[in-house]
């Protein structure tokens, strides 16, 4: 018998429970075929909970969580709940507490999904976005005075030190030398592009750029860099997604190129992150919110939640069964489902489920 993993899961609010069961199917059938047991222990943190106990999490839960070898995540996100409250006061702070300081978004669009991009195909949409995950903007340095007057003042500062900078490219480009497109056979290079904003912010990115070049000079000169600004990253991320191979950027011009990297890949329905510490404990998620009004009709798409489970076996060291649950996602897109959307995939969300875990 081989390993036993330990595996925290928090369903969480909305379709959260729903996509994580079916991820559960694929995991299960997963560790049955390959050989390692996972013992999944379940925790109730979400909104239900907060609006039964006032407690948004308890703050021994970081620590509860780290006794775990990986965080199976479906979604935080409450309608009867303030925004911002769950997302900061769960999410993100598990992110920070945890030290979760990457964020692995794969862009990359399966057979027989459609993309809103003329002409491309899973060939030309196939990168992989490492998005500073514990830093930058997010971190709230800043404050507001004179709130409610005329002369109110709102400061919210992009702060990054070295270290955060550094370990994040570090990251990235392992990842680059391990899975870039020279590593996959798929070119005869692996390459690294920083995505930044050196022509504005010129104190953060110029801090980014030369690390970036001087950690990629010294310990990576086999990954060829390149550097793109944010805005024209977006233009190309529609007009030609093959150029990229793995992307570097901050946290929050992360999130929001990965929503778009999202939509070329088919949406929401399909596209999986994992917050990522490489020295602690990581949590895989959808990256798709609650979507609080298909929960409990059984008709959400659950296979971004499949590949987030996916991803977190690769990362436990279980390669080969990830791979298997992906060349099942990849069938059953291929061959079954006549949509991406949530009501419109032919099949149900448990159907899908079912689907995908045959097929490991
Ligand atoms: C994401 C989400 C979160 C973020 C929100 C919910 C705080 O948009 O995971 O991309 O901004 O990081
Ligand atoms: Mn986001």
């Amino acid at each position: 018998m081989g390993k036993t993993y330990k595996i925290a899961v928090i369903p969480g609010d909305g379709t959260g429970p729903e996509v994580v069961a079916e991820g559960r199917k694929a995991l299960v059938a997963a560790a049955a075929k390959f050989g390692f047991k996972l013992e999944m222990t379940d925790f109730d943190f979400g909104g239900e909970r907060y609006l039964r106990t006032g407690e948004i999490l308890p703050d021994t839960a970081a620590d509860e969580l780290r006794k775990f070898d990986a965080i199976y995540l479906g979604a935080i996100g409450h309608p009867g709940v303030k925004p911002g409250i769950l997302e900061k006061g769960i999410l993100l702070r598990l992110r920070f507490e945890l030290d979760q300081y990457i964020n692995l978004r794969p862009v990359r669009l399966f057979p027989g999904v459609e993309t809103p991009l003329k002409n491309k195909g899973p060939e030309q949409i196939n990168y992989c976005v490492v998005r500073e995950n514990t830093g930058g903007i997010y971190t709230g340095t800043g404050g507001v005075s004179m709130k409610g007057t005329p002369h109110e003042v709102a400061v919210q500062s992009e702060v990054y030190n070295r270290f955060q900078v550094e370990r994040c490219l570090r990251y990235a480009f392992e990842y680059a030398r391990k899975y870039g497109k020279k590593a996959q056979g798929k070119g005869d290079v692996n390459t690294l592009a920083l995505v930044g904003k050196t022509n504005v912010l010129t104190y953060v990115f110029d801090l980014w750029e030369r690390v970036f070049h001087e950690v990629g000079q010294k310990d990576y000169p086999d990954v060829k860099r390149e550097y793109y600004h944010v805005d024209a990253t977006c233009m190309y991320m529609v007009k030609s997604p093959e150029w990229f191979d793995v992307l570097v950027t901050s946290n929050m011009f992360g999130d929001i190129i990965t929503d778009l990297g999202a939509e070329t890949q088919g949406g929401m329905g399909i596209a999986a992150g994992g917050n990522i510490n490489p020295e602690g404990v990581s949590m895989f998620e959808p990256i798709g919110g609650s979507a609080p009004k298909y929960t409990g009709q059984n008709i959400i798409n659950p296979l971004a939640a499949v590949c987030a489970g996916a991803m977190m076996l690769e990362t436990l060291g279980e390669i080969k069964a990830a791979q298997a649950i992906e060349n099942a996602v990849k069938e059953v897109t291929g061959t079954k489902l006549k949509s991406l959307s949530a009501g419109k995939m032919g099949y149900s969300t448990s159907q899908v489920g079912d689907l995908v875990a045959e097929r490991v």
